[in-house]
This record gives C-alpha cells, sequence and structure tokens, in this order.
C-alpha cells in the first residue's frame, strides 16, 4: 500500500459572534499529512517539518486523530500507521493548526485503511484529538473538512451545517508577532453569560449568517461584534484594538479575533482585500507590534488527497 497525502486547510472560527459554533475554511494555507501502512500496530510519527511539533503520538494531533480512526474502525489491535506530518499553517496562532493536522490525520488514515468510516465519523476522531492538545469544539475541524462556512450546532453527536459564503465577500487574516495558546485562551472564558450578552450574540450570529448567504455588507457590519469570548480574552491581544479601527476605518465590513487569535479575520469586499490587509498591518505597527497578512478566499472544498 503506497502513501497517501492530505492536504488541510486554515480556519478562521468564531468570527465574531459565533464562538464555538461557526467556521470557515480558507484558501492559500493548511497542513499536509502523508500516512503510509507500518508494519507494528498503532500510530507513530516518523517526521515533523518544525522542530516544535511533538512527535510523541499522545501530543501530537495528527497520530491522535489517526489513532481514534483506527479504533473506530477497530483496527487498533491489527493496523500500524506511519505519518509524516508538514505544517503550513503558523503554530498557536488562531488559524486552526491543530484542527487542520488532526483532519489530515483523520482522513490520511481513512484513505490509507480503506475503512467504512463517514466523514462525520472523522470529524469525531479529529475533535477527540483536538480536545487533548487544546479544548472539545468542532468549529475549525468542521469546515476544515468539510470546507466553506460550517454553523456547528451540537458536538454530541455532531450536528454540521453549511452555510453559504457570497463571491463578493474575501477574507483577509493579520497575524501579529506572538502567540496565544488555545488551552489557555480557553481558562478566561466566563462560565455564565448574562442573558442580555446570550440574546444580543444570538442575534448577531443570525445576521451574520444572512449576512454571508446575501452577501449583504450592513448586515455583516452590524454582525462581526462578539460579547463574550473577546472582552475576556482583550488582554491577550496586545495591538488587536488599534488595528481593528484601522481595518473598519480602510472599508473592512467587520474584524474579530480568528479563533482564539492572536490572528485576526476581516471580512471584506473582495476588492478591497489588500487596502484593508495594509491597513491592519498599519494598526499593529501603530501599537509597536508587527504583523503579516495573508489575503484568502473561502476554501469551498475541505480536506482532500493531494
Ligand atoms: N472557538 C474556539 C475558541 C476556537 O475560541 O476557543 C479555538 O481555536
Amino acid at each position: 500500500m503506497g502513501e497517501v497525502a492530505v492536504f488541510a486547510p486554515g480556519t478562521a472560527s468564531n468570527i465574531g459572534p459565533g464562538f464555538d459554533c461557526l467556521g470557515i475554511a480558507f484558501t492559500g494555507l493548511g497542513d499536509t499529512v502523508r500516512a503510509s501502512r507500518a508494519g507494528q500496530p498503532g500510530v507513530r510519527v516518523a517526521a515533523v517539518s518544525l522542530e516544535r511539533i511533538p512527535t510523541d503520538p499522545l501530543r501530537n494531533t495528527a497520530a491522535l486523530a489517526a489513532a481514534a480512526v483506527l479504533k473506530r474502525a477497530g483496527l487498533e489491535r491489527e493496523a500500524g500507521l506511519e505519518l509524516r506530518v508538514e505544517k503550513g499553517l503558523p503554530l498557536a496562532a488562531g488559524m486552526g493548526g491543530s484542527a487542520a493536522s488532526a483532519v489530515a490525520g483523520a482522513l490520511a488514515a481513512h484513505e490509507v485503511l480503506k475503512t467504512r468510516l463517514t466523514r462525520i465519523d472523522l470529524l469525531v476522531a479529529a475533535v477527540e484529538a483536538e480536545a487533548v492538545v487544546s479544548g472539545r469544539h468542532a468549529d475549525n475541524a468542521a469546515p476544515c473538512l468539510f470546507g466553506g462556512a460550517v454553523i456547528v450546532a451540537g458536538l454530541d453527536p455532531p450536528e454540521v451545517t453549511p452555510v453559504r459564503v457570497h463571491e463578493s465577500l474575501g477574507l483577509v487574516f493579520v497575524t501579529p508577532a506572538y502567540e496565544v495558546a488555545t488551552a489557555e485562551a480557553r481558562k478566561v472564558l466566563p462560565a455564565e453569560v448574562p442573558r442580555a450578552d446570550a440574546v444580543g450574540q444570538a442575534a448577531r450570529l443570525a445576521l451574520l449568517v444572512l449576512g454571508l448567504e446575501r452577501g449583504d455588507a450592513d448586515l455583516v457590519k452590524r454582525a462581526m461584534w462578539d460579547h463574550i469570548a473577546e472582552p475576556r480574552r482583550a488582554p491577550l491581544y496586545p495591538g488587536y484594538p488599534q488595528a481593528r479601527t484601522a481595518g473598519l476605518e480602510a472599508g473592512a465590513l467587520g474584524v474579530a479575533v480568528s479563533g482564539a487569535g492572536p490572528t485576526l479575520v476581516a471580512l471584506a469586499l473582495r476588492e478591497t482585500r489588500k487596502a484593508v490587509a495594509a491597513a491592519l498591518v498599519d494598526g499593529y505597527a501603530k501599537a509597536g507590534v508587527e504583523a503579516r497578512a495573508h489575503v484568502a478566499e473561502v476554501d469551498t472544498v475541505g480536506a482532500r488527497v493531494v
């Protein structure tokens, strides 16, 4: 059996009001996992492209997800896999890197072993893997696997619904030169949310989904606020307020922290993306923070064999 290589795209989750339940896959950056059969049962990580990525299969999301696939397929005692992980996504950046490795690991294992698992089974495997390193949420893994924008309405069992993103809309990512570990950013989340905030958040998420589907700039503008996670996490993101203000002044429809950050994601009309990217980088610079931009589109395909 030959090697199978799977590419899994980066994802932005939350996007303002969709904390833990909305994510979008984007073009241009992603992780690749190569899997091949091995003699010994179990999953081994043979190579990683970055020294900081653990090769310990109990701490590597690609290996954890591949092992979860073996287990769900009832093959953990007989099948062995060797993985090679190539990170294209930055670490601890909020671009869905741990989910991308997990999804690529799950799909690569499934393809090499030709299991009968469904895509939802693969999603469960990826979410289980990600939970070990960063917390249990599927708003990165689901869009990464299925492509496009996705609402995750439940985890047990996973309930995933695609959201169409109008072709007039594009994405801009700006990553400041510091890292935020998702597990740390989840520790500061509020255990409870005041009713008015919950209602406001639900209403804005509805507006955002409508705005994305219709390509309605005004709806997106009114929708992209988060009153649950971002206020608590604000101290983790130096330069974000300045960058956000600059991006909105340059024509971004909305700017939000991408996942647990520190990357920020802007939704913008496609033709304004470059100007928005420049303004966001400039906003960080004014706060004394170096940052780099990535102009992207929605990746409508999701994880795929390459
Ligand atoms: N929705 C998750 C969070 C994404 O904000 O913690 C983490 O990547």
